[in-house]
């Protein structure tokens, strides 16, 4: 086990100056660590090792009917008696900024005036769209939604307006982002993912951490980012929540380590471990991913938190441990360094009585004490721990609702346009109909005011849902809405049928109720029976039916798809979606979206668009419903020109490619040039194609642009038959639209 203390070389990249400035800085922070440590007891270590939750130190939870009340003796006894180092969450629902300072100043002047040692509380809290428990923040697309955009510039200004909305409430650390790769789309967290491609999802999430970190965590509008959950979690076999993975070591490496990988690289400080197990071994007990890997390969040097009661789910879960103490001693030794526990002291109890016992070495604890420490003096906390009143005046900008509504414009795709249906003229007759169509929760899913996001009578007046944007935007005479369905209930379907018959056209909006997590699972992918059935009905009534899907992930619609005209994705464009969704369908806004998944066409066609040869030999096809980076525009563009610097690269040598990409049509707008890269032998076998470059370009009809890519040694590397990364000679092809061509590879 080796002690702390060692964590310069990655800090220094998120510190502002010159390089001896930051060293300095650095090794003053390791210092004031060191001496910290020397001064504290046994008790006072493990506590900063403990996190609970709002609620164990809450009188009253809050509703939508009344406030939350904090128990001041509870969250005196747990400062000052068990030294807890760390607090979390809302208890349920969002606050005030207002009511944010007031609890973070009471929780803060407990810790520096009370306690021997004056260590401040790190507050984390699940930022994923926004600062979602902050009442009136940005609210963005979700992750998913963001990836739809291929943006990482977006994304970048995204992270940056969520940290400071997060600090404005006080709270100096985001538990995002979600770099587990969306892979399983049953999987009721998919759309907290950045998508299912590797190239994707590391590109988005490293963009996310420089606006989200920046140069300086302890600057006052940033804060300290969490990857979760290391890792693996997105792969349950079954498509529920918080079920077994089992991925080979190869498949590990290939897939879901890069992303946390290129997050470290990024700057992460923080890790959240995988709240399920992989290969039979629940993760917050597996030494071999927590430290072998994590520490030793990756060489993560921030601290690892728990999920949620995952230490104590060791023993009354998973019953790898035959005792609550026994899963401390699994959890701490195979590397947490911080407990979720979350509702009460168990977890410091038992740590303390562990170590009196020498069953867990001081050594341990102090790594995991000084990992904690230095994220805290980084942060800024000692020297000021308090919320920053200046920040509530840049809390909810009009820039950022800009940024925001730019941001659900470039996430949503086009999918279908038979007929160029779309978009669609103003004077026409619209009847407007389906669950979707008159509410903000769909738009906005889980995390969102509340835990699940479902509680719509908290959501703001200000925003449009699909039905008032439209209907600001073409006039109320012009749009006649009937609601059709609700989930699950017949409403009033006869009604949209007979006004679907007076319309010229129908927008029709399905999708999901918003859920987080568990709450989320489904055993089918398919979109519900009822929804399927007002589909039909009224595409029945024989009109051009315009489907606006909101949804968390691909529900299946291949039973409607032919019969429907054109096809709007929205997946969870958040609080500006539906003014978005107006744009695109009446033409104010060219979509640009892009599939970041493969959105499958049947319940057991779940094949990615990085698929084996032999999933596409002999009987065997890849015949989703829309491939991964699918999506159309109302304009069209030309690819030409596409040429190598060389035909021939050595395996340490970067490849310059570069293409031209013209706008065509008549109507300027935003394209996604990817690039594919295919290996065409390999002594394990190699994906068709993979990502490993994109640009979005902005043209104006008849414009042309020149997009340069470099294809690196780490883009032409796989994970060979040892496990180990390689790059073995030969030939590969790059393709981008409709152009390909081949190099080699030679030693
Ligand atoms: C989730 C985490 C989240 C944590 C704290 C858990 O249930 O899995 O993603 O950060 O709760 O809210």
């Amino acid at each position: 086990m080796r002690i702390a203390f060692l964590i310069i070389a990655i800090s220094l990249l998120f510190l502002g100056g010159n390089i001896n400035e930051q060293k300095s800085q650095l090794s003053e922070i390791d210092k004031k660590v060191q001496n910290l440590i020397s001064k504290m007891t046994l008790e006072e270590k493990v506590g900063q090792m403990t996190q609970v939750t709002l609620q164990a130190v809450s009188k009253t939870q809050g509703t939508v009917d009344h406030k939350h009340l904090l128990d001041e003796d509870k969250l005196n006894e747990a400062i000052t008696k068990y030294h807890v180092g760390s607090i979390l969450n809302v208890f349920d629902v969002a606050h005030s900024l207002d009511y944010w300072h007031e609890i973070i100043s009471k929780i803060q002047d407990i810790a520096t005036k009370k306690t021997k040692l004056g260590i401040p509380i790190i507050y984390g809290i699940d930022a994923i769209h926004g600062a979602n428990y902050a009442l009136g923040a940005t609210l963005f697309p979700q992750p998913l939604s963001q990836a739809a955009s291929w943006n990482t510039e977006l994304v970048k200004k995204i992270g940056a307006v969520t940290s400071l909305e997060t600090r404005a409430s006080g709270i100096p650390w985001n538990f995002y982002p979600v770099m587990d790769l969306g892979r399983q789309p049953l999987w009721p967290r998919l759309w907290e993912t950045f998508g299912e491609d590797v190239h994707l999802a590391c590109k988005m999430g490293k963009s996310y951490i420089k606006g989200a970190q920046g140069s300086n965590i302890g600057n006052k509008d940033k804060l300290a980012i969490c990857l979760k959950h290391y890792v693996g979690y997105s792969f349950p076999i079954n498509g529920r929540d918080r079920t077994p993975a089992w991925i080979s070591e190869r498949m590990l490496r290939e897939y879901f380590l890069p992303p946390f990988q290129a997050g470290i690289e990024a700057g992460a400080l923080t890790i959240m471990v995988n709240s399920s197990e992989v290969n039979g071994i629940p993760s917050h007990s597996d030494y071999h991913l927590l430290t072998e890997i994590l520490r030793d390969e990756l060489k993560f040097e921030g601290f690892v938190v728990s999920d949620w009661e995952d230490i104590a789910r060791l023993h009354f879960r998973d019953k790898v441990a035959e005792s609550p103490k026994e899963a401390v001693r699994m959890a701490v030794m195979a590397g947490v360094d911080m407990s979720m526990v979350p509702y009460d002291f168990s977890f410091y109890n038992l740590l303390v009585e562990l170590v009196n016992e020498g069953s867990v070495p001081m050594l341990r604890i102090d790594e995991a004490v000084s990992r904690i420490l230095k994220v805290k003096f980084m942060l800024g906390l000692f020297d000021n721990p308090y919320p920053q009143q200046e920040l509530k005046e840049m809390f909810a900008s009009k820039e950022s609702t800009e940024l925001n509504l730019e941001a659900a414009r470039e996430s949503i795709i086009l999918t279908k346009n038979e007929n160029e249906i779309l978009p669609l003229s103003r004077n026409r007759k619209i009847l407007i109909t389906g669950p979707t169509a008159n509410l903000l929760s769909v738009m906005n899913g889980g995390w969102t005011i509340t835990w699940q996001g479902n509680e719509e009578k908290l959501y703001p007046k200000d925003k449009k849902t699909v039905l008032e944007a439209i209907k600001d935007k073409v006039g109320k005479n012009r749009v006649q809405y009937v609601e059709g369905i609700s989930f699950g209930k017949e409403i009033n379907i006869k009604k949209a049928v007979s006004e679907a018959k007076k319309s010229d056209a129908v927008i029709l909006c399905l999708g999901e109720n918003a859920y987080c997590e568990s709450p989320g699972n489904i055993d089918d992918l398919t979109l519900d029976e009822i929804q399927l059935k007002f589909a039909k009905e009224i595409i029945n009534a024989g009109k051009p039916v315009i489907l606006v899907l909101l949804q968390g992930r691909p529900r299946l619609i291949e039973k409607i798809e032919k019969d429907v005209t054109a096809i709007l994705l929205g997946f969870l464009p958040g609080m500006e979606g539906g003014i978005a969704i107006a744009d695109i369908l009446f033409g104010d806004v060219n979509p640009s979206g892009k599939l970041p998944i493969t959105y499958p066409r049947k319940p057991n066609g779940i094949v990615h668009y990085d698929y084996k040869p032999i999933e596409s030999f002999d009987v065997n096809t890849y015949n989703p419903q829309w491939a991964f980076g699918h999506g159309l525009s109302y304009t069209e563009y030309e690819f030409s020109n596409l040429t190598f610097d060389k035909n021939e690269i050595s395996p340490d040598e970067n490849l310059i490619v570069t293409v031209q990409v013209k706008n065509v049509g008549k109507i300027a707008g935003k394209e996604v040039v990817q690039l594919y890269l295919s290996d065409h032998y390999g002594t394990v076998s190699r994906p068709v194609k993979q990502l490993k470059g994109f640009e979005k370009v902005y043209l104006n009809p008849g414009e042309s642009k020149t997009v340069t890519f470099s294809v690196t040694p780490y883009h032409l590397s796989f994970i060979g038959r040892d496990n180990k990364r390689i790059i073995e000679p030969g030939d590969f092809s790059i393709t981008v639209g409709n152009l390909s061509g081949k190099f080699s590879v030679r030693k």
